[in-house]
């Protein structure tokens, strides 16, 4: 009876909020679901100012990693490890580091610096677009 709990607590509060708030279904959808980005495209992956200059930030959920070697000049990479397909998971000064066996990339253009992998990361597509980094 237990393992069923949290589903009926998630539908009994949306029939509360749907019914006794005086909201509709679509108005409880749109409350989950709305980012507050407006007419931000659904590829954007965050500020430019979220990548600083001479380091990377991973971007997980999408599986990118972002560098900025340079002021301005930003290079997009797969995060998925060629070893073994991890997701690399820090940034060490100018590495791109996975946790799973060590190895560790560049953040100027994505090669190993060190193994085990032997490729490197896969090259993204990003622009800018009102100082968005979105990817292509
Ligand atoms: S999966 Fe990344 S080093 Fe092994």
């Amino acid at each position: 009876m237990d393992e069923c709990r949290p589903l009926v607590c998630r539908r009994t509060v949306l029939r509360g909020l749907a019914v006794g708030g005086g909201m509709t279904t679509t108005g409880v959808l749109a409350a989950c679901g709305g980012s507050g980005g407006g007419s931000s495209s659904s590829d954007a992956l965050g500020a430019t100012t979220d990548v600083a200059v001479g380091s990377a930030t991973i971007f997980a959920d999408q599986k990118v990693v972002v560098s900025q070697p340079t002021e301005g000049d930003f290079k997009a990479f797969s995060a998925v490890c060629t070893h073994n397909g991890c997701i690399v998971s820090t940034i060490e000064g100018e590495d791109i580091v996975c946790g799973c066996h060590g190895s560790r990339y560049s953040i100027a253009d994505g090669s190993v610096l060190n193994g085990p992998a032997e490729k490197p990361l896969a090259p993204k597509q990003v622009s800018i677009d009102n100082d968005e980094i979105v990817l292509s």
